[in-house]
């Protein structure tokens, strides 16, 4: 695009579209006391405007639907296989590429691998899937943020990053098979981490092997892109195959940037490693040529992959999410800074206050948002994380409401009611009151889990 002009637009015009039913104040009270207080309960047709998750949300291209018709649905080595596998390998030229029907199956794979009692398993954050497929396997999953990371306020531009020095201790001290790294790091913020930080992590790892959990590699590249010297001038491929070197495997989302709305996969060099968990994947997916998907999933995969490293799209993507946290931000609304990549997160315990950690200060944000005005949220903080492997339950080190943004799904004028919205729920803050769980299930609480007002 040419430079001189100050409006970022959507580099695309809308093809299809999807009708928003809009539901009244009432209603919506309704719904929350049906769902227990918890979002995930609620029906999407009763949203106004969902930024439950990023997750599988995004709009299809054109290309991307041409893709589906293309699919081949051959049981053994699709043709969709094959394009898939190149297009993955473009960017992450791994020896070994084992599709999932989403990136949880792989985690589920890779630690039932490599797992098991005694061992621990850092990352800069585990996604709350990530964290729970380390614990169920008796492993402890440990979290390595840089300090910065956990001060929603702090300005640093990579508070993705990994404390190495705490890794190189964990390291020396424990018996850890594997280290992950998240990009950009979802929990802590939709944050980016720095290539000096993945180069730094790489050679405190000596031997032990270095995996990416690498949903938002691209959005992730686009920030080292803008933000870190030496990498103005580099294609974002390049970044990406850079971050891919100086690791031995990853696992992905393809429901996050490579713009799918199903799949995954887990990739890797070492052999003996991928035999073992192809034979997994046999059992819990499907044959090593198509894992969990269709071979329609892998040819729009295959081709949101193309899309997703291309610049004009992630300059509009990061722009439009920093567009609402700096419209926030400018309203006196305390969130996650700088701006993260795929989310906006609000502090919710610097914007509650009156409300303690167990009683859940970002659950509750996320019910007025709803009730208010039919935005739907989800917390990051004591619900998701506070129940701990040894069964206490404890505040989680922030209290954050994260509004993720379906990729290429919304407009400005969407974004503009999410933030009156949020100007009018933040001008009634000190009226918000807290909740109590009332039913919890044994592992990922925050799916299922029903709350009452107190
Ligand atoms: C960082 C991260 N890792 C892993 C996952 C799990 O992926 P999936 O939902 O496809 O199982 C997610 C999903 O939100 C994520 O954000």
């Amino acid at each position: 695009m040419d430079s001189q002009w100050v409006t970022i637009i959507e580099p695309f015009r809308i093809h299809s579209v999807e009708p928003i039913a809009m539901t009244t104040l009432e209603e919506r009270e309704q719904e929350l006391l049906r769902a227990g207080y918890n979002l995930f309960n609620v029906p999407g047709p009763r949203v106004l405007v969902d930024l439950l998750t990023d997750s599988g949300t995004g709009a299809m291209s054109s290309e991307q639907w041409a893709g589906l018709q293309r699919g081949d649905e051959s049981y053994a080595g699709s043709a969709s296989w094959f394009r898939f596998r190149e297009a993955v390998r473009d960017l992450f030229p791994f020896q070994h590429v084992i599709p999932t029907h989403q990136g949880r199956a792989a985690e589920k794979i890779l630690f039932s691998a490599l797992g098991g009692p005694g061992r621990t398993i850092p990352n800069n954050t585990h996604f709350d899937t990530t964290r729970a497929n380390v614990e169920f396997t008796g492993a402890e999953a440990l979290d390595l943020p840089v300090p910065e990371g956990l001060v929603p306020s702090s300005r640093h531009p990579f508070k993705g990053n990994m404390d190495v020095d705490a890794l190189r201790r964990v390291l020396a001290e424990r018996d850890v098979p594997i280290v992950f790294v998240t990009l950009t790091n979802n929990s802590g913020g939709g944050q980016p981490v720095s290539m000096e930080n993945l180069r730094a992590v790489r050679e405190a790892c000596g031997d032990v092997p270095l995996f990416l959990d690498a949903c938002r590699f691209a959005e992730n590249a686009w920030f080292v892109k803008l933000r870190e010297p030496g990498y103005e001038d580099t294609p974002v491929p390049d970044i990406v195959r850079e971050m891919a070197a100086l690791a031995d495997g990853m696992t992905m989302s393809a429901k996050k940037d490579p713009l799918g709305n199903i799949g995954g996969w887990l990739a890797l060099n070492d052999d003996a490693l991928a035999e073992q968990c192809r034979n997994l994947l046999i059992l819990t997916e499907g044959f090593p040529t198509y894992g969990g998907m269709a071979g329609r999933d892998m040819d729009a995969i295959a081709q949101g992959l193309r899309e997703a490293v291309d610049e004009d799209y992630l300059r509009y993507r990061i722009r439009s999410t920093e567009y609402l946290g700096e419209a926030l931000d400018r309203a006196g609304i305390p969130v996650v800074l700088p701006v993260g990549g795929h989310a906006v997160y609000i502090d919710a315990r610097a914007l509650l206050p009156q409300i303690p950690p167990l009683e859940y200060p970002g659950q509750a944000l996320a019910v007025a948002l709803y009730r208010e005005g039919g935005i739907r949220g989800s917390e990051i903080g004591t619900v998701m994380f506070g129940r701990r492997a040894d069964g206490s339950e404890q505040p989680a080190p922030m209290e954050l409401l994260r509004l993720a943004i379906p990729r290429r799904t919304y407009t400005q004028s969407h974004v503009d009611y999410v933030i009156e919205v949020c100007g009018h729920v933040a001008r009634g803050a000190e009226a918000i009151r807290g909740l109590r769980m009332v039913e919890e299930p044994p592992a990922l609480r925050h799916f299922t889990a029903r709350f009452e007002p107190l």
